[in-house]
Protein backbone atom coordinates (compact mmCIF):
# COMPACT_ATOMS: atom_id res chain seq x y z
CA UNK A 1 0.00 0.00 0.00
CA UNK A 2 1.02 3.64 -0.92
CA UNK A 3 1.55 6.30 1.85
CA UNK A 4 -1.48 8.53 1.83
CA UNK A 5 -0.92 11.84 1.15
CA UNK A 6 -1.47 13.38 4.68
CA UNK A 7 1.09 10.49 5.86
CA UNK A 8 3.95 11.82 3.22
CA UNK A 9 2.88 15.59 4.34
CA UNK A 10 3.07 14.88 8.16
CA UNK A 11 6.82 12.81 7.50
CA UNK A 12 8.30 15.53 5.94
CA UNK A 13 6.83 18.37 8.27
CA UNK A 14 8.11 16.42 11.53
CA UNK A 15 11.63 16.48 9.64
CA UNK A 16 11.14 19.84 8.00
CA UNK A 17 8.48 22.35 10.37
CA UNK A 18 9.36 25.83 10.26
CA UNK A 19 10.53 26.72 13.79
CA UNK A 20 7.98 29.71 14.07
CA UNK A 21 7.64 30.64 18.20
CA UNK A 22 4.07 29.74 18.48
CA UNK A 23 4.52 26.15 17.75
CA UNK A 24 5.40 23.74 20.01
CA UNK A 25 6.91 20.32 18.87
CA UNK A 26 5.78 16.67 19.72
CA UNK A 27 2.64 15.78 21.34
CA UNK A 28 1.58 18.80 23.45
CA UNK A 29 -0.78 20.95 22.59
CA UNK A 30 -0.05 25.00 21.87
CA UNK A 31 -1.56 27.54 23.93
CA UNK A 32 -4.89 28.67 22.04
CA UNK A 33 -3.68 32.27 23.18
CA UNK A 34 -0.43 31.90 21.37
CA UNK A 35 -2.26 30.15 18.57
CA UNK A 36 -5.29 32.76 18.06
CA UNK A 37 -2.95 35.89 18.63
CA UNK A 38 0.00 34.33 15.48
CA UNK A 39 -3.39 33.51 13.46
CA UNK A 40 -4.58 37.17 13.85
CA UNK A 41 -0.87 38.82 13.26
CA UNK A 42 -0.81 36.40 10.18
CA UNK A 43 -3.59 37.76 8.64
CA UNK A 44 -2.30 39.72 5.89
CA UNK A 45 0.88 40.33 6.88
CA UNK A 46 4.31 37.41 6.30
CA UNK A 47 5.49 35.35 9.17
CA UNK A 48 9.27 37.20 9.30
CA UNK A 49 7.26 40.96 10.20
CA UNK A 50 4.92 38.74 12.67
CA UNK A 51 7.81 37.19 14.68
CA UNK A 52 9.22 39.81 16.47
CA UNK A 53 5.67 41.57 17.36
CA UNK A 54 4.21 38.06 18.02
CA UNK A 55 7.34 38.23 21.33
CA UNK A 56 6.69 41.15 22.25
CA UNK A 57 3.08 40.95 22.71
CA UNK A 58 3.69 37.26 24.25
CA UNK A 59 5.93 38.98 26.66
CA UNK A 60 3.85 41.93 27.95
CA UNK A 61 0.66 40.34 27.71
CA UNK A 62 1.36 36.34 28.32
CA UNK A 63 -1.81 35.15 29.07
CA UNK A 64 -5.43 36.24 27.47
CA UNK A 65 -7.03 37.79 30.63
CA UNK A 66 -3.81 39.90 30.96
CA UNK A 67 -4.37 40.86 27.42
CA UNK A 68 -8.39 41.59 27.97
CA UNK A 69 -6.82 43.93 31.07
CA UNK A 70 -4.80 45.72 28.71
CA UNK A 71 -5.99 49.62 27.81
CA UNK A 72 -7.04 49.66 24.59
CA UNK A 73 -4.28 52.50 23.49
CA UNK A 74 -1.60 50.23 24.40
CA UNK A 75 -2.56 47.30 22.45
CA UNK A 76 -2.95 49.43 19.67
CA UNK A 77 0.44 51.52 20.16
CA UNK A 78 2.13 48.14 20.13
CA UNK A 79 0.81 46.50 17.08
CA UNK A 80 2.10 50.01 15.22
CA UNK A 81 3.77 48.81 12.26
CA UNK A 82 1.49 45.87 11.19
CA UNK A 83 -1.37 47.57 10.19
CA UNK A 84 -4.81 46.96 9.24
CA UNK A 85 -5.53 48.14 12.66
CA UNK A 86 -9.41 46.81 12.45
CA UNK A 87 -7.23 44.07 13.43
CA UNK A 88 -6.00 45.26 16.99
CA UNK A 89 -9.07 46.51 18.09
CA UNK A 90 -11.04 43.32 17.29
CA UNK A 91 -7.98 41.33 19.02
CA UNK A 92 -8.92 43.66 22.39
CA UNK A 93 -12.82 42.81 21.90
CA UNK A 94 -12.25 39.14 21.77
CA UNK A 95 -9.59 38.87 24.28
CA UNK A 96 -12.07 40.39 26.49
CA UNK A 97 -14.74 38.47 25.72
CA UNK A 98 -12.74 35.28 26.30
CA UNK A 99 -12.06 36.76 29.65
CA UNK A 100 -15.54 36.88 30.44
CA UNK A 101 -16.01 33.09 29.31
CA UNK A 102 -13.60 32.02 31.56
CA UNK A 103 -11.45 30.27 28.34
CA UNK A 104 -11.89 30.11 24.50
CA UNK A 105 -14.56 28.48 22.99
CA UNK A 106 -13.72 24.90 22.44
CA UNK A 107 -15.32 24.70 18.73
CA UNK A 108 -14.73 25.86 15.63
CA UNK A 109 -18.36 27.42 15.49
CA UNK A 110 -17.33 28.89 18.97
CA UNK A 111 -14.41 30.41 17.78
CA UNK A 112 -15.75 31.75 14.59
CA UNK A 113 -18.38 33.91 16.82
CA UNK A 114 -15.13 36.04 18.35
CA UNK A 115 -14.61 39.27 16.99
CA UNK A 116 -11.84 39.30 13.95
CA UNK A 117 -12.25 35.68 14.09
CA UNK A 118 -13.28 34.71 10.03
CA UNK A 119 -13.66 31.03 9.06
CA UNK A 120 -9.96 30.60 7.94
CA UNK A 121 -8.76 31.62 11.54
CA UNK A 122 -11.13 29.43 13.57
CA UNK A 123 -10.37 26.57 11.36
CA UNK A 124 -6.71 27.12 12.45
CA UNK A 125 -6.98 27.65 15.83
CA UNK A 126 -9.55 24.71 16.44
CA UNK A 127 -7.03 22.52 14.38
CA UNK A 128 -3.77 23.45 16.04
CA UNK A 129 -4.69 24.61 19.61
CA UNK A 130 -8.06 22.10 19.84
CA UNK A 131 -6.83 19.11 18.10
CA UNK A 132 -9.95 19.34 16.22
CA UNK A 133 -10.52 18.06 12.77
CA UNK A 134 -10.70 21.47 10.91
CA UNK A 135 -10.13 22.05 6.84
CA UNK A 136 -8.12 25.64 7.42
CA UNK A 137 -7.71 26.93 3.58
CA UNK A 138 -5.81 29.61 2.82
CA UNK A 139 -3.80 31.31 -0.25
CA UNK A 140 -1.05 28.66 0.21
CA UNK A 141 -3.15 25.99 1.21
CA UNK A 142 -5.48 26.95 -2.15
CA UNK A 143 -2.45 27.05 -4.69
CA UNK A 144 -0.80 23.65 -3.40
CA UNK A 145 -4.34 21.91 -4.00
CA UNK A 146 -4.75 23.26 -6.84
CA UNK A 147 -1.66 21.79 -8.20
CA UNK A 148 -2.30 18.43 -6.68
CA UNK A 149 -5.64 17.81 -7.95
CA UNK A 150 -4.83 19.87 -11.03
CA UNK A 151 -8.11 21.42 -10.75
CA UNK A 152 -8.85 23.08 -13.86
CA UNK A 153 -11.65 25.86 -12.87
CA UNK A 154 -10.39 29.38 -12.73
CA UNK A 155 -10.05 31.73 -9.43
CA UNK A 156 -12.24 32.46 -7.61
CA UNK A 157 -14.57 30.24 -8.64
CA UNK A 158 -12.64 27.08 -8.11
CA UNK A 159 -12.58 28.07 -4.09
CA UNK A 160 -15.42 25.44 -3.39
CA UNK A 161 -14.06 22.20 -5.34
CA UNK A 162 -10.52 23.67 -3.89
CA UNK A 163 -12.20 23.47 -0.26
CA UNK A 164 -14.12 20.15 -1.17
CA UNK A 165 -10.06 18.23 -2.45
CA UNK A 166 -8.37 20.01 0.67
CA UNK A 167 -11.30 18.58 2.95
CA UNK A 168 -10.80 15.00 1.42
CA UNK A 169 -6.90 14.75 2.31
CA UNK A 170 -7.17 16.57 5.41
CA UNK A 171 -6.78 13.26 7.99
CA UNK A 172 -8.68 12.67 11.19
CA UNK A 173 -5.49 12.69 13.63
CA UNK A 174 -3.15 15.45 13.51
CA UNK A 175 -5.21 18.16 11.42
CA UNK A 176 -3.31 21.19 12.84
CA UNK A 177 -0.02 19.72 12.23
CA UNK A 178 -1.24 19.07 8.59
CA UNK A 179 -2.55 22.18 7.68
CA UNK A 180 0.66 23.99 9.06
CA UNK A 181 2.50 21.15 6.66
CA UNK A 182 0.57 22.47 3.58
CA UNK A 183 1.25 25.90 4.91
CA UNK A 184 5.00 25.53 4.85
CA UNK A 185 4.84 23.21 2.20
CA UNK A 186 3.41 26.51 0.14
CA UNK A 187 5.56 28.70 1.43
CA UNK A 188 9.00 27.06 1.03
CA UNK A 189 8.76 24.38 -1.71
CA UNK A 190 5.62 24.45 -3.69
CA UNK A 191 5.34 29.03 -4.24
CA UNK A 192 3.59 31.01 -6.46
CA UNK A 193 6.61 31.51 -8.64
CA UNK A 194 8.53 28.26 -8.46
CA UNK A 195 7.23 24.87 -8.05
CA UNK A 196 10.65 23.42 -6.67
CA UNK A 197 9.32 19.76 -7.16
CA UNK A 198 12.37 17.72 -6.91
CA UNK A 199 12.27 18.67 -2.92
CA UNK A 200 8.54 17.90 -2.53
CA UNK A 201 7.41 14.94 -0.51
CA UNK A 202 4.09 15.04 -2.68
CA UNK A 203 5.84 15.21 -5.82
CA UNK A 204 4.54 11.33 -7.20
CA UNK A 205 1.03 12.27 -6.27
CA UNK A 206 0.37 15.87 -7.76
CA UNK A 207 -1.04 15.98 -11.09
CA UNK A 208 0.22 19.61 -12.08
CA UNK A 209 4.01 17.91 -12.11
CA UNK A 210 2.55 15.07 -13.95
CA UNK A 211 1.02 17.86 -16.37
CA UNK A 212 5.24 19.16 -16.75
CA UNK A 213 3.19 22.84 -16.09
CA UNK A 214 3.15 23.10 -12.49
CA UNK A 215 3.09 26.84 -12.43
CA UNK A 216 -0.04 27.00 -14.50
CA UNK A 217 -2.00 26.61 -11.26
CA UNK A 218 -4.10 27.94 -9.69
CA UNK A 219 -5.57 28.85 -13.26
CA UNK A 220 -6.79 32.77 -12.50
CA UNK A 221 -9.50 33.89 -14.13
CA UNK A 222 -8.50 35.95 -17.55
CA UNK A 223 -8.99 39.93 -16.63
N1 LIG B 1 0.38 31.47 8.12
C1 LIG B 1 -0.76 31.56 8.82
N2 LIG B 1 -0.76 30.71 9.86
C2 LIG B 1 0.42 30.05 9.84
C3 LIG B 1 1.01 29.05 10.63
N3 LIG B 1 0.37 28.54 11.68
N4 LIG B 1 2.22 28.61 10.28
C4 LIG B 1 2.84 29.15 9.20
N5 LIG B 1 2.35 30.07 8.42
C5 LIG B 1 1.15 30.53 8.73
Amino acid sequence: MTATISAKLLEWYDRNARRLPWRVRGEERPDPYRVWLSEVMLQQTTTAAVVPYFARFTARWPTVEALAAAPEEEVMAAWAGLGYYSRARNLVKAARTVAGLGGFPDTETGLRALPGVGDYTAAAVAAIALGRRAVVVDANVERVVARIFAIDAPLPGARKAIRAKADEITPDERAGDFAQAMMDLGATICTARDARCLLCPLQSDCAARASGDPLRYPIKAAK
